[in-house]
């Protein structure tokens, strides 16, 4: 028995060594860890399991049947984070450079399969040169068995990519289906094309970096939600991210408790917004005003930064949060910020994560970008994506809630269960300047009139009590009680139902 023992020793620790020495000290020299480092700083101490430690590639091309590795180029298994059932792939370039074989792709197969079956999330550790190149099409099939996957467990069970490594070609199209895309900066990269094709065939000079570099998905592409310095911090917020949401789209996030109390009042919010209409400030002041613990987990940061989206907690539970950010392009709704917000507003209503909308939206992005950009159509997609959620919505107007952009920012029309306005509320077609200087035109040049009239209609429109009489919001409030108006009609929403008639799945205009 014991010469079993030690045989099954000797092959696990073969396994665990990947391409051998020399490659994991090339990893580590690229400032990388391994497959097999980044799971243990994933999940729970002690808590991997791995399955398929012994799979090899079945090709014998190319010299390939002298080159077998145990593991093939991919670490699977499950484990846990802060207690909680995770799967996950981790790629190992130290072998074949983690390209994709056909065992290799039924490894990550599995993993997808079970996770759908138990309902637990997945976090794909993407760190490969592509299809594995000497397997031809069996390679290229592996992959499309993978994007399969993941598109029937989207919605289903939250997909998370960590890009760590190279991810080019049709490699990139799996983490483009998952939830959620975290890269590191300066050694991970995507691109469709890498810069030798694109030097063939736009004569684009470009380095990897520029061309799909974390800085540039984060900031110009919006492809990741987050870039980090280095592999050890895209873990650990990984780790985060998943305490926010919940194992399966049957469960609600988990629960943590805090000593930060619902009721507590913020008195400097009562102040937050300026007395000049024009002036800006910061909706992210509000936003860790109000959350427990001033705890925010943002999305997409970097991107689209005229709009904010991240979880946060209220009295303990999980909230995804939207939220106009006057401070940049005045908080206006484009084509950048609609998507942005869309994608993120349907997450949580997959995920039964509630929706907080922070309201100060001047309108639609004007100018002929705009329009030939298509922002009819992508603006339609942050109303369908309202529209549609059924999750819990409480939405909390501070400034401007001005045209069609107050209609969709989770407006009492589009189902918002609870609806606030603060006093300094603005809820009108426009401002009352451009409304004025449309309705008067004929006295544009008499300046006193137009002065006394804009007040007019300040007085009469510019502010929440019209809407207040209408009931299209439920309650005006001080600004220094927005915690506890948000924690209390979370509380009463906790078991709400609501359900959308029976269909295949919408038409969301893509
Ligand atoms: N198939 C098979 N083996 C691959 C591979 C692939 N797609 N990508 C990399 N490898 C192997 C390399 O042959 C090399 O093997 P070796 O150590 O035995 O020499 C090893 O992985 C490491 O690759 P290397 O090129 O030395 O690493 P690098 O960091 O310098 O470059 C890439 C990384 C990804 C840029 C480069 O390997 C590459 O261009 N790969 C091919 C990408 C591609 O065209 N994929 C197919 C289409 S999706």
């Amino acid at each position: 028995m014991q010469q079993f023992v030690q045989a099954l020793a000797d092959k696990r620790a073969e396994a665990e060594l990947g391409g051998g020495q020399k490659r994991i000290d090339a990893q580590h020299a690229k400032g990388k860890l391994t497959a097999r480092e980044r799971i243990e700083v994933l999940v729970d101490p002690g808590s991997f399991e791995e399955w398929d430690m012994f799979v090899e590639h079945r090709c014998a091309d190319f010299g390939m049947d002298a080159q077998r590795v145990t593991g093939d180029g991919v670490v699977t298994g499950y484990g846990t984070v802060n207690g909680r059932v995770v799967f996950l792939f981790s790629q190992d370039f130290t072998v074949f450079g983690g390209s994709l074989s056909e065992a290799n792709a039924e490894k990550i197969c599995k993993i997808l399969d079970h996770a759908v079956k138990a309902g637990v999330p997945v976090i794909g550790i993407n760190d490969s040169g592509g299809a594995r190149i000497q397997e031809g099409v069996a390679s290229l099939a592996g992959y499309a068995e993978v994007f399969q996957r993941n598109v029937l467990a989207s919605g289903v069970v939250p997909q998370i990519s960590l890009i760590m490594g190279p991810c080019a070609g049709g490699a990139v199209y799996s983490p483009a289906m998952t939830d959620f895309i975290f890269m590191v900066k300066d050694s991970s990269y995507m691109f469709v094309t890498g810069p030798e094709v694109v030097k063939t065939v736009t004569h684009e000079e470009v380095t990897h970096e520029e061309l799909g570099g974390a800085a540039t998905h984060s900031t110009k592409s919006g492809v990741a939600d987050r870039a980090f310095d280095n592999d050890i911090e895209a873990l650990m917020m990984t780790r985060r991210l998943i305490d926010y949401l919940p194992s399966n789209n049957r469960k609600r996030p988990p629960h943590r408790p805090t000593p930060d109390s619902p009721d507590r009042e913020e008195p400097s919010l009562d102040v937050l917004v300026p007395d000049s209409p024009t002036k800006p400030y910061d909706m992210r002041e509000l936003i860790l005003k109000m959350v427990d613990d001033a705890d925010f987990f943002e999305i997409q940061p970097e991107y689209a930064q005229n709009i904010l989206t991240g979880f946060g907690r209220m009295d303990g539970h999980a909230v995804g949060i939207v939220a106009n950010q006057p401070l940049v392009l005045a908080g206006c709704l484009d084509i950048r910020s609609s998507i942005k917000a869309a994608r993120f507003v349907r997450f949580c209503d997959c995920f039964n994560i509630p929706l907080i909308t922070l309201v100060d939206v001047p309108g639609f992005m004007p100018g002929t970008s705009q329009e030939y950009g298509g922002i009819i159509k992508h603006g339609a997609k942050l109303l369908y994506a309202y529209a549609e959620a059924t999750v819990p919505k409480v939405t909390v107007i501070t400034r401007k809630a001005y045209g069609g952009a107050y209609d969709v920012m989770a407006s009492k029309h589009l189902r918002g269960d609870v609806n606030f306005a603060w006093p300094s509320a603005e809820i009108a077609v426009m401002g009352p300047k451009g409304a004025v200087e449309i309705i008067f035109r004929k006295e544009r040049d008499n300046a006193e009139r137009i002065a006394e009239l804009t007040e007019e209609y300040r007085q009469r429109f510019a502010n929440p009590f019209v809407a207040g009489r209408r009931g299209y919001v439920d309650d005006i409030i001080f600004p220094r009680f927005t915690r506890k108006r948000i924690c209390r009609s979370l509380a009463m929403l906790r078991d709400k139902k609501l359900e959308n008639p029976w269909r295949k799945h919408g038409n969301i205009p893509l």
